[in-house]
């Protein structure tokens, strides 16, 4: 699972719940995973010892799991710096190489050698060093008597000489990051590689086949995997991308295994889970139900069929606008989903459980009850405010609205322009500063289209017309409405004609001639400030409310690890590197109904459609499967296997993540969750909840026998299956074998 918040947004949930600790459910810190887990994980079917999972001065397991592009996992699976991670990971980078041309969204794309890999501007991998509690030094000067603001302070100062020292004048990059909703903290010490080149990625009838309609759903056949590499300087550090780096020489490499999974057997996970919100309270869950959600839903909806519309018209605008379609989309999807999950499984009255008996726990004591009694209070009273300003559905609102519109984040990301040209300085000098926007806009309007941008917009001021009151709305609506007489597309229509922001014509127009008066009358700065203005005006509003929410979200956790002191909890979801095991397993999606842990390619032939873009099948691979071509990557019954099912605990930001068997080999590639569980990131489901992975025997079958890709195999340290070939792979031996024996 992709990261799926995006991050200008704040998450400003409260929370509650508690863990049941089960095996499956919990994403455990590495750093505990000897003391708090290992004795189960062992019993389980773990073969490998604390040392080769995680030692900080030997290469252990640790050392293979990688940050993609602080979005993604991936995992290193060669000595010479191979990732193996998702498709939809890899899907910017892919769209960024491709041209109507090349198009190697449709037909993949696999570099026959170093030379042909492909560099990505900007595209880190991020390797773990080491991590530390620091919370005693985070927390020395913090006091009981200080407010939110005053201590959010003395922890901002006290973090600052933790992470200069740790990152020893720039050799690493450290962070120091809050667990526990405030009560601990930890230092993490990375080193980041940024020059991370595109090896290889099936054509999306594979990498995404089953597109939108299967996200988030199962049975699942989609070979969600793509192919990059880390390269250093010479000496094997972090460099800006040069023709003279060289593949990184890694030391811990994951073996692939052929061996294959059966249900039952041992599973275990390592990546980086972005965000959870797992002891979120009743009131968090009310609010995302009856305010969060929907306006997830309106706004996206109108935004994905304005872009969806344009992206159907043309083969440009489809490659230009696909990244962002599929990622506005997998969150639209996820919020519903959520939204169904909560709602069925009763999510609310499980957490009003909770709080009823931690509220009892609190009243026996006159202790507790002077720390911890007004928690429940402060969360109704804090999330009665800001259901009253409208602020959850209007920061989504807003949000969603100014991530969609690449003519509103270009016009806000370059309003300095304006000042330049307002100034009194002389041609040439505003010339020589206009410079540095060329290069800026070059590869801004590359991925830009000015129909699908009308249409963007239109469906965006319309909808939040539509919502939201017109008091919250920005001032521009009075200017839609007075001078326009609310005709939205008129409106449009003179923006896109006018502004030099919304089209790379009138920018350049701009540039060769650029006149304040010209710039005085453009109509961009009026929209964008009217949307800064009012989410500056919310936050403002808001921000006291929140810091309340951020106190009791803390004492809360506080009162319920106290109450329960033998409990083991896991911290939430930060980004940071998580470990979560349990076993391969099917599940039971409704009555009567019980879904088996792997789909084969069978089942991709069963869905094909060549009149459904999402289902198309590549006739390579029907070659394939008609030839049974399968190799050693079939499995014991002769089949190909695709995906399959465990139950373990993982979120966005684990997308790309290894699943490993009890040895520590690769078995598959974590991509997704499944439908009935997808309130799962506020409540872990044990019944239902289960990670969706490619198996590694498609991958590599994909990689041997449809990409023919025999430089990266030879890379990879394959570990063959102990069971003999299938019966129809004997066949084939056998007449090769009589066929060289006749000539
Ligand atoms: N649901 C997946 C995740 O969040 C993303 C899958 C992308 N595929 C798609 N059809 N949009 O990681």
């Amino acid at each position: 699972m992709r990261k799926l918040f995006i991050g200008f947004l704040f998450l400003i949930f409260a929370s509650s719940s508690f863990a049941k600790f089960v095996p499956d459910e919990g994403m455990w810190l590495p750093m505990f995973v000897e003391d708090m887990n290992y004795q189960e994980m062992k019993e389980m079917g773990l073969q490998l010892t604390p040392e080769e999972i995680y030692s900080i001065n030997n290469s252990s397991l640790k050392d293979a799991i990688v940050n993609f592009g602080n979005f993604c996992t991936a995992e290193v699976i060669s000595h010479k710096g191979l990732l193996l991670t998702n498709h939809h990971c890899g899907y910017g980078a892919i769209q960024d190489h491709s041209t109507v041309e090349h198009d190697y969204l449709t037909d993949g794309f696999w570099a026959r050698s170093f030379e042909e890999e492909l560099s990505n501007e900007g595209l880190t991998a991020t390797f773990f060093v080491r991590m530390d509690d620091v919370t005693k030094k985070v927390l020395n000067e913090v006091t009981d008597e200080m407010n939110e603001q005053e201590r959010a302070k003395a922890i901002s100062e006290a973090k600052k000489p933790i992470i200069e020292e740790a990152e020893e004048d720039g050799k690493y990059v450290a962070s120091v990051k809050s667990f526990y909703n405030g009560n601990e903290y930890y230092l993490f010490v990375y080193k980041v590689y940024r020059d991370v080149r595109l090896v290889g990625a099936p054509p999306s009838s594979i990498g995404k086949f089953g597109g939108d309609t299967d996200n988030w759903m199962w049975p699942r056949h989609t070979g969600d995997f793509s192919m990059f590499r880390v390269y250093s300087d010479k000496d094997g550090n972090p460099a800006d991308y040069s023709e003279e780096n060289v593949p990184l020489e890694t030391e811990y490499a994951l073996p692939l295994s052929l061996e294959g999974v059966e249900e039952g057997d041992f599973a275990m996970i390592w990546g980086y889970p972005g965000s959870t919100d797992r002891y979120r309270t009743s009131y968090g869950i009310k609010a995302t139900l009856n305010e969060i959600n929907p306006a997830i839903n309106e706004i996206g909806r109108a935004i994905l069929d304005a872009m969806k519309k344009n992206m159907d018209r043309s083969d440009a605008v489809r490659i230009a606008y696909a990244d962002k379609y599929a990622g506005i989309s997998n969150v639209w999807k996820n919020k519903k989903g959520e939204s169904r999950g909560l709602k069925k499984l009763k999510v609310y009255d499980k957490k009003r459980m909770i709080e009823d008996k931690l509220m009892q726990w609190i009243d026996q004591d006159s202790d507790r009850k002077e720390k911890y009694g007004d928690l429940m209070k402060g969360y109704e009273e804090a999330y009665q405010k800001l259901t009253e300003k409208k602020a959850l559905s209007k920061q989504w609102f807003f949000g969603l609205s100014s991530y969609a519109s690449s003519m509103v984040q270009f016009a806000m990301q370059n309003q300095g322009i304006g000042n330049i040209v307002k100034s009194d300085k002389s041609d040439e000098e505003i010339q020589e500063e206009l410079k540095k926007f060329e290069a800026k806009a070059e590869a801004h309007f590359e991925d830009y289209d000015v129909e699908t941008e009308k249409d963007i917009l239109q469906a965006i001021l319309e909808t939040l017309y539509n919502n939201v009151p017109l008091s919250d709305l920005p001032d521009v609506y009075k200017t839609i409405i007075a001078d326009y007489d609310t005709d939205f597309e008129a409106y449009v229509d003179e923006l896109f004609e006018t502004s030099i922001f919304a089209s790379e014509e009138n920018f350049n127009e701009f540039l060769e001639k650029p006149k304040a008066k010209y710039f005085e009358k453009d109509m961009a700065p009026e929209l964008i400030n009217g949307f800064q203005g009012s989410m500056m005006q919310m936050r403002a509003e808001t921000s006291a409310i929140q810091s309340e929410l951020g106190k009791n979200k803390r004492l809360f956790l506080q009162a319920l690890r106290t109450m329960n002191p033998d409990k083991a909890y896991y911290p939430d979801a930060n980004f940071t590197m998580r470990l979560t095991y349990g076993e391969v397993a099917g599940y039971e999606p409704r009555d009567a109904v019980y879904y088996e842990h792997y789909t084969t390619l069978e089942g991709v032939m069963d869905k094909e459609d060549p009149n459904d873009p999402e289902f198309v099948v590549h006739e390579k691979l029907k070659e394939l499967y008609e030839d049974k071509d399968y190799g050693r990557y079939a499995a014991e019954d002769g089949t190909m296997r695709v995906c399959f099912l465990s139950n373990n605990d993982i979120t966005g930001g684990n997308s790309g993540s290894p699943v490993l068997n009890g040895k520590g080999h690769l078995i598959g590639v974590a991509f997704d969750g499944n439908w009935e569980a997808m309130s799962g990131d506020i409540a872990f489901e044990p019944e239902l909840q289960r990670t969706i992975s490619v198996d590694i025997r498609y991958v590599l079958f994909i990689v041997h026998k449809f990409a023919e890709a025999h430089n990266l195999l030879e890379e990879l340290n394959i570990v063959e299956a102990k069971h003999p070939l299938p019966a129809v792979e004997m066949d084939k031996e056998k007449k090769m074998k009589k066929q060289s024996e006749e000539m």
